[in-house]
């Protein structure tokens, strides 16, 4: 089974195993992560799922779709590796991924 892994805020590092076909958000959850709070239950309209991915990342996830970048806008601090867990879905390819979990979501 592929996984990621998931720095919380705590800067304690998780590993969590994924089906491919998950959100990142699905896949954090159902693991028990802190610090995502998902605030609108991964419909795009709250920004409070904001992670960074690693700027080593091998860029096999699609580009954020025009809402996902506007809701970014609202994110705490977002960086150039900022995306919505709820908008990256996982597929094989994406085994090793690391992110970090924003410190603040709002
Ligand atoms: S859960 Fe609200 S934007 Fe992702």
């Amino acid at each position: 089974m592929p996984q990621l892994t998931c720095i919380d805020p705590n800067e304690h590092a998780i590993d969590v195993v994924f089906q491919p076909g998950e959100t990142i958000l699905q896949a954090t959850h159902r693991a028990g992560v802190d610090g995502i709070l998902a605030e609108c239950g991964g419909g795009c309209s709250c920004a409070t799922c904001h992670v960074m991915l690693t700027s080593d990342w091998d860029g096999t996830l699609s580009a954020p779709s025009s809402s996902e970048a506007d809701m970014l806008s609202f994110a705490v601090d977002p960086t150039p590796q900022s995306r919505l867990a709820c908008q990256v879905q996982l597929n094989e390819q994406h085994d090793g991924l690391t992110l970090t979990i924003a410190k603040r979501q709002y």
